[in-house]
Protein backbone atom coordinates (compact mmCIF):
# COMPACT_ATOMS: atom_id res chain seq x y z
CA UNK A 1 0.00 0.00 0.00
CA UNK A 2 0.96 3.50 -0.31
CA UNK A 3 2.44 5.21 2.50
CA UNK A 4 -0.01 7.81 3.69
CA UNK A 5 2.24 10.86 4.25
CA UNK A 6 0.31 13.08 6.14
CA UNK A 7 0.58 13.07 9.56
CA UNK A 8 -2.88 11.32 11.04
CA UNK A 9 -3.03 13.38 13.84
CA UNK A 10 -3.36 16.75 11.97
CA UNK A 11 -6.63 15.06 9.94
CA UNK A 12 -9.75 14.96 11.57
CA UNK A 13 -12.51 12.50 10.61
CA UNK A 14 -15.84 14.26 10.33
CA UNK A 15 -18.96 12.33 11.23
CA UNK A 16 -21.87 12.99 9.05
CA UNK A 17 -24.95 13.05 10.27
CA UNK A 18 -26.92 10.58 7.53
CA UNK A 19 -25.94 7.13 8.54
CA UNK A 20 -25.31 4.61 5.64
CA UNK A 21 -28.56 2.37 7.35
CA UNK A 22 -30.35 5.77 6.85
CA UNK A 23 -29.11 5.87 3.01
CA UNK A 24 -29.97 1.91 2.70
CA UNK A 25 -33.68 2.90 3.92
CA UNK A 26 -34.16 5.08 0.92
CA UNK A 27 -32.93 2.92 -1.42
CA UNK A 28 -35.12 0.51 -0.31
CA UNK A 29 -32.60 -2.31 -0.01
CA UNK A 30 -29.15 -3.24 1.91
CA UNK A 31 -26.10 -1.97 0.06
CA UNK A 32 -23.04 -4.39 -0.64
CA UNK A 33 -19.89 -4.80 -2.23
CA UNK A 34 -20.05 -7.45 -5.05
CA UNK A 35 -16.24 -8.37 -6.09
CA UNK A 36 -15.77 -10.14 -9.16
CA UNK A 37 -11.93 -11.92 -10.18
CA UNK A 38 -11.07 -13.41 -12.75
CA UNK A 39 -8.32 -13.96 -15.66
CA UNK A 40 -8.59 -11.48 -18.45
CA UNK A 41 -11.12 -13.01 -20.59
CA UNK A 42 -12.73 -15.04 -18.19
CA UNK A 43 -16.63 -12.94 -18.76
CA UNK A 44 -16.27 -10.69 -15.49
CA UNK A 45 -17.06 -7.65 -17.21
CA UNK A 46 -19.69 -9.63 -19.17
CA UNK A 47 -21.77 -11.16 -15.95
CA UNK A 48 -21.14 -8.22 -14.06
CA UNK A 49 -22.86 -6.32 -16.56
CA UNK A 50 -25.61 -8.60 -17.33
CA UNK A 51 -25.97 -8.88 -13.61
CA UNK A 52 -26.30 -4.95 -13.31
CA UNK A 53 -29.24 -5.30 -15.55
CA UNK A 54 -31.27 -7.74 -14.00
CA UNK A 55 -30.87 -5.62 -10.76
CA UNK A 56 -31.54 -2.11 -12.40
CA UNK A 57 -34.48 -3.74 -13.48
CA UNK A 58 -35.51 -4.98 -10.27
CA UNK A 59 -35.46 -1.57 -8.90
CA UNK A 60 -31.68 -2.10 -7.43
CA UNK A 61 -29.61 0.57 -7.33
CA UNK A 62 -26.57 -0.84 -8.80
CA UNK A 63 -23.39 0.76 -10.23
CA UNK A 64 -20.87 -1.35 -11.92
CA UNK A 65 -16.89 -0.68 -11.47
CA UNK A 66 -15.30 -1.99 -14.36
CA UNK A 67 -11.20 -2.00 -14.31
CA UNK A 68 -10.52 -1.08 -18.01
CA UNK A 69 -13.06 1.94 -17.52
CA UNK A 70 -11.37 2.63 -14.18
CA UNK A 71 -8.36 2.71 -15.99
CA UNK A 72 -9.46 5.15 -18.37
CA UNK A 73 -9.66 7.89 -15.56
CA UNK A 74 -8.80 7.72 -11.60
CA UNK A 75 -6.45 4.61 -12.48
CA UNK A 76 -5.11 5.87 -15.82
CA UNK A 77 -1.55 6.49 -14.41
CA UNK A 78 -1.14 2.77 -12.95
CA UNK A 79 0.79 0.27 -15.01
CA UNK A 80 0.44 -3.39 -14.83
CA UNK A 81 3.35 -3.49 -12.66
CA UNK A 82 2.49 -5.68 -9.24
CA UNK A 83 3.07 -2.35 -7.30
CA UNK A 84 0.76 -0.85 -8.79
CA UNK A 85 -1.99 -3.34 -9.46
CA UNK A 86 -2.12 -3.85 -5.49
CA UNK A 87 -2.84 0.75 -5.65
CA UNK A 88 -5.27 -0.83 -8.38
CA UNK A 89 -7.61 -2.44 -6.14
CA UNK A 90 -7.08 -0.91 -3.19
CA UNK A 91 -8.63 2.92 -4.91
CA UNK A 92 -11.00 0.59 -6.42
CA UNK A 93 -12.23 -0.67 -2.89
CA UNK A 94 -12.01 2.58 -1.28
CA UNK A 95 -14.15 3.52 -3.84
CA UNK A 96 -16.40 1.42 -3.62
CA UNK A 97 -16.47 1.44 -0.26
CA UNK A 98 -18.05 5.26 -0.79
CA UNK A 99 -20.62 3.63 -2.83
CA UNK A 100 -21.95 0.78 -0.36
CA UNK A 101 -21.79 4.02 2.53
CA UNK A 102 -24.42 6.09 -0.33
CA UNK A 103 -26.08 2.90 -0.07
CA UNK A 104 -25.65 1.37 -3.21
CA UNK A 105 -24.74 -2.01 -4.83
CA UNK A 106 -21.48 -1.86 -6.35
CA UNK A 107 -20.26 -4.36 -8.50
CA UNK A 108 -16.48 -4.19 -9.12
CA UNK A 109 -14.75 -6.31 -11.79
CA UNK A 110 -10.95 -6.45 -11.97
CA UNK A 111 -8.65 -9.27 -12.68
CA UNK A 112 -6.97 -8.56 -9.33
CA UNK A 113 -4.64 -11.24 -9.31
CA UNK A 114 -2.93 -11.33 -5.69
CA UNK A 115 -5.01 -13.04 -3.06
CA UNK A 116 -3.41 -10.65 -0.27
CA UNK A 117 -4.53 -7.28 -2.35
CA UNK A 118 -8.23 -8.89 -2.10
CA UNK A 119 -8.34 -9.81 1.43
CA UNK A 120 -7.32 -6.00 2.22
CA UNK A 121 -10.06 -4.84 0.12
CA UNK A 122 -12.41 -7.42 2.07
CA UNK A 123 -11.00 -5.59 5.39
CA UNK A 124 -12.05 -1.78 4.58
CA UNK A 125 -15.85 -3.47 4.54
CA UNK A 126 -18.08 -4.87 7.53
CA UNK A 127 -18.74 -8.58 7.91
CA UNK A 128 -21.36 -10.08 5.42
CA UNK A 129 -20.95 -6.70 3.23
CA UNK A 130 -18.04 -7.64 1.00
CA UNK A 131 -18.76 -10.47 -1.53
CA UNK A 132 -15.72 -12.20 -3.82
CA UNK A 133 -17.16 -13.46 -6.83
CA UNK A 134 -14.33 -15.93 -8.69
CA UNK A 135 -15.04 -15.90 -12.49
CA UNK A 136 -13.46 -19.30 -12.92
CA UNK A 137 -12.03 -19.80 -16.85
CA UNK A 138 -9.03 -21.64 -17.88
CA UNK A 139 -6.39 -19.97 -19.04
CA UNK A 140 -6.43 -22.39 -22.17
CA UNK A 141 -10.24 -21.08 -22.43
CA UNK A 142 -9.61 -17.60 -21.99
CA UNK A 143 -7.10 -17.77 -24.47
CA UNK A 144 -8.91 -19.52 -26.86
CA UNK A 145 -11.34 -16.37 -26.34
CA UNK A 146 -9.06 -13.81 -27.06
CA UNK A 147 -12.08 -11.16 -27.52
CA UNK A 148 -9.41 -8.43 -27.51
CA UNK A 149 -6.78 -10.13 -28.63
CA UNK A 150 -4.33 -9.38 -26.20
CA UNK A 151 -3.34 -12.99 -25.26
CA UNK A 152 -1.83 -12.96 -29.08
CA UNK A 153 -0.25 -10.10 -28.26
CA UNK A 154 1.40 -11.32 -24.93
CA UNK A 155 2.52 -14.18 -26.51
CA UNK A 156 4.57 -12.31 -28.73
CA UNK A 157 5.79 -10.71 -26.65
CA UNK A 158 4.41 -7.28 -27.12
CA UNK A 159 2.42 -7.20 -24.02
CA UNK A 160 4.80 -7.38 -20.82
CA UNK A 161 3.72 -8.48 -17.53
CA UNK A 162 0.44 -9.86 -19.04
CA UNK A 163 -1.58 -11.85 -15.91
CA UNK A 164 -1.50 -15.50 -17.04
CA UNK A 165 1.46 -15.40 -19.30
CA UNK A 166 4.30 -13.58 -17.82
CA UNK A 167 2.49 -12.67 -14.41
CA UNK A 168 0.63 -14.97 -12.22
CA UNK A 169 -3.18 -15.43 -10.93
CA UNK A 170 -3.33 -16.51 -7.69
CA UNK A 171 -6.88 -18.38 -6.96
CA UNK A 172 -9.34 -17.31 -4.71
CA UNK A 173 -8.95 -19.45 -1.75
CA UNK A 174 -12.60 -19.34 -0.03
CA UNK A 175 -14.30 -16.98 -2.42
CA UNK A 176 -18.55 -17.27 -1.43
CA UNK A 177 -19.33 -17.55 -5.10
CA UNK A 178 -18.14 -19.16 -8.29
CA UNK A 179 -18.71 -19.26 -11.30
CA UNK A 180 -17.35 -21.54 -14.01
CA UNK A 181 -17.72 -19.96 -17.12
CA UNK A 182 -16.72 -22.71 -19.54
CA UNK A 183 -19.71 -24.55 -18.33
CA UNK A 184 -22.11 -22.15 -17.07
CA UNK A 185 -23.92 -19.48 -19.66
CA UNK A 186 -24.08 -16.36 -18.94
CA UNK A 187 -27.44 -16.26 -17.28
CA UNK A 188 -27.06 -19.42 -15.31
CA UNK A 189 -24.16 -17.51 -13.64
CA UNK A 190 -26.26 -13.97 -13.42
CA UNK A 191 -29.08 -16.57 -11.74
CA UNK A 192 -26.83 -17.77 -8.95
CA UNK A 193 -24.90 -14.61 -7.96
CA UNK A 194 -28.59 -13.07 -7.73
CA UNK A 195 -30.22 -15.82 -5.43
CA UNK A 196 -27.27 -15.71 -3.16
CA UNK A 197 -27.64 -12.06 -2.92
CA UNK A 198 -31.14 -11.86 -2.90
CA UNK A 199 -31.71 -12.00 0.81
CA UNK A 200 -28.52 -10.33 1.99
CA UNK A 201 -30.42 -6.90 0.03
CA UNK A 202 -33.41 -7.17 2.43
CA UNK A 203 -33.40 -4.99 4.88
CA UNK A 204 -34.78 -7.23 7.58
CA UNK A 205 -31.64 -9.19 7.22
CA UNK A 206 -28.53 -8.91 10.27
CA UNK A 207 -25.62 -9.43 7.02
S1 LIG B 1 -5.71 -5.65 -12.48
O1 LIG B 1 -4.83 -6.84 -12.57
O2 LIG B 1 -4.96 -4.45 -12.15
O3 LIG B 1 -6.86 -5.90 -11.59
P1 LIG B 1 -7.55 -4.64 -14.44
O4 LIG B 1 -8.77 -5.46 -14.23
O5 LIG B 1 -7.54 -3.26 -13.85
O6 LIG B 1 -6.27 -5.48 -13.96
O7 LIG B 1 -7.27 -4.47 -15.99
C1 LIG B 1 -7.19 -5.61 -16.78
C2 LIG B 1 -7.52 -5.29 -18.24
O8 LIG B 1 -6.49 -4.51 -18.82
C3 LIG B 1 -7.58 -6.57 -19.05
O9 LIG B 1 -8.89 -7.04 -19.17
C4 LIG B 1 -7.00 -6.19 -20.37
O10 LIG B 1 -8.03 -5.72 -21.21
C5 LIG B 1 -6.10 -5.00 -20.08
N1 LIG B 1 -4.65 -5.28 -20.00
C6 LIG B 1 -3.70 -4.55 -20.63
N2 LIG B 1 -2.48 -4.97 -20.30
C7 LIG B 1 -2.62 -5.98 -19.41
C8 LIG B 1 -1.72 -6.81 -18.67
N3 LIG B 1 -0.39 -6.67 -18.79
N4 LIG B 1 -2.22 -7.77 -17.86
C9 LIG B 1 -3.54 -7.91 -17.74
N5 LIG B 1 -4.46 -7.15 -18.39
C10 LIG B 1 -4.02 -6.18 -19.22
Amino acid sequence: MKENKNNPSNIVWHHSNITKQDRQKLHGHKSLMLWFTGLSGSGKSTIANALQHELFKAGVSVYLLDGDNLRHGINRNLTFSEEDRKENVRRTAEVGKLFVDAGIVVLAALISPYEEDRKQARSLFEPGEFIEVYVKCSLQECEKRDPKGLYKKARNGEIPQFTGISQPYEEPKSPEIIVDTTTMSVEKCVQKIKSFIEKKLSLGEKS
